[in-house]
């Protein structure tokens, strides 16, 4: 079968760009580590939430094999708790979920950014190598005073981590 030069290049085109796209989402998820937001962290009862024992009072719990857990509770139009300190170089596995409407967790200068949804409890894990004030924003918009919706992350060092 005779194929004309143009269709040729054509098909070989179509394929590259396929093949482009699809190496763009592995990079995005093997390479960056980003997830699609699923019932992974759990879910929660959007309404209760204060009956829920890990987030009727959000904050940072520290595990037995040194890790650290921090439950954050996402509403307009702040963040609970705010400020949150986290050791350095420490394993910190960050859980929140949405008391009302969707919002988003973007810890600046981390790949800590997710969508966070009334029933569903976001969960990502993170180790800072640097100490340093981190903000967090919200980047979903969430009502009137989305872009007053802030927070921050204080990351110290693990030698000053008493456990807070
Ligand atoms: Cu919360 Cu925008």
């Amino acid at each position: 079968m005779e194929i004309h030069r143009y269709e040729k290049i054509w098909i070989v085109a179509s394929i590259g760009i396929i093949l482009f796209f699809i190496a763009t989402i592995v990079y995005g998820s093997v390479v960056v580590g980003i997830d699609m937001v699923d019932d992974s962290g759990g879910t929660i009862d959007p309404e209760n939430i204060s009956e829920n024992p890990r987030f009727s009072e959000p904050g940072v719990v520290n595990n037995s094999d040194g890790s650290v857990d921090v439950y954050m509770v996402a509403r307009q139009f702040s963040f609970q708790p705010d400020p949150v300190k986290v050791p350095a170089n420490t394993e910190i596995t960050f859980h929140v979920t949405s008391a009302d409407v969707i919002h988003g967790y973007h810890i600046v200068g981390s790949n800590v950014n997710t969508m966070v949804i009334p029933g569903q409890i976001s969960e990502m894990t993170v180790v800072f190598d640097q100490t340093g004030e981190h903000g967090v924003v919200c980047n979903e918009y969430c009502g009137v005073a989305h872009h007053t919706m802030e927070g921050t992350v204080n990351v110290i060092p693990e030698s000053e981590w008493g456990g807070q």
